[in-house]
């Protein structure tokens, strides 16, 4: 019988993260704050929420700060605990401990299929979901996208699965574009195809990929035969596209709300839900926003 579990994920995070410069030529775009956790932080919540124990974290020869955030610092620890500061000393124990995080370096930043495929050694022959690290998503307890995708997998019966959501109609032309075979009923969806970022009227469908992906370990057969595509990189979706050709794959449209945090207005957009979300800081921020003068 075909094993549908999945306990591994896979957030690549070596970009550069150039629509984010200056800041990113000193910190990783992942690290950046949202309130008081690292915007990577949030990913890895949700795939833990999504029942995975293992995550791989593809990171580029300059992401010290991303292994730093994740190492378990014991001396640390106990000299927080030494000052009474035991709230403090528990809240970092329980980032290093609340999975088991494995590293791999991204030597040449040769796109995000190449930035998965770095991962193949590791995962062996384990499913897995792929995350990308500046993405987060806001969801009900219990409902994590990372989850919804997961039991998609299941439901599958271990074929690949495209997360995405609908988007408004003149936006369809920035992601890939669903190609719909069949509507499986329940957010589910066969896939004919997927064609990146179409002009609007060429678009088949309004539902977009949207960096989320599960995956059982033959997608690296199809990376290794990928070939070099949009901006001479190894293209994620092109090893999607050959897979294709051979086996079913299917889309899912998962519920929550999702914040590209690789753009400026996105993660701004994310750090006011947040901390509206946070009833330490709701008030505050209400506040503030009502008395500004706009
Ligand atoms: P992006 O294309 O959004 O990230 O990739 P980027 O290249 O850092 O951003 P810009 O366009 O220069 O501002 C999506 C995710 O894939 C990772 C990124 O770190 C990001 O989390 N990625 C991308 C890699 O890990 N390796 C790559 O070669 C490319």
């Amino acid at each position: 019988m075909r094993n549908l579990d999945v306990k591994w994920a896979v957030i690549p995070c070596a970009g550069n993260g150039t629509r984010f410069l200056p800041i990113t030529k000193g910190i990783a775009k992942e690290m950046c704050p949202i309130v008081d956790r690292p915007t990577l932080d949030y990913i890895v919540q949700e795939v833990i929420d999504g029942g995975v124990t293992d995550i791989v974290l593809i990171v580029s020869v300059d992401k010290d700060d991303i292994k730093r955030y994740y190492t378990y610092n014991p001396e640390y620890e106990q000299e927080l605990i030494a000052k009474g500061k035991v709230e403090a000393a528990k809240l970092i124990h329980e980032v290093a401990t609340k999975a088991r995080f494995h590293y791999v370096t991204q030597y040449e930043l040769l796109g995000l299929g190449h930035a998965v495929l770095q991962a193949k050694k590791i995962i062996g022959d384990n499913n897995f979901i792929v995350c990308c690290g500046d993405d987060i998503c806001t969801y009900k307890k219990d409902e994590a996208p990372a989850k919804q995708l997961i039991d998609a997998f299941k439901r599958s019966e271990g074929n690949t699965i495209v997360g995405g959501q609908t988007v408004p109609h003149e936006n369809i032309c920035r992601y890939g574009c669903m190609d719909i075979k069949k509507d499986c009923g329940s957010h589910l969806y066969e896939l004919k195809g997927i064609v990146e970022k179409p002009a609007i009227d060429k678009a088949t469908s309004d539902l977009a990929s949207l960096g989320k992906w599960v995956f059982s370990p033959k997608i690296f057969k199809y990376l290794e035969k990928t070939p070099r595509g949009a901006g001479c990189e190894i293209q994620l979706t092109d090893a999607i596209a050959l897979l294709m050709k051979d086996e079913p794959c299917y889309f899912y449209d998962f519920v929550g709300k999702r914040y590209d945090c690789g753009d400026k207005l996105g993660y701004l957009t994310a750090i006011i839900d947040v901390a509206l979300s946070r009833e330490d800081l709701k008030e505050g921020v209400i506040k503030h926003i009502k008395n500004l003068k706009i």
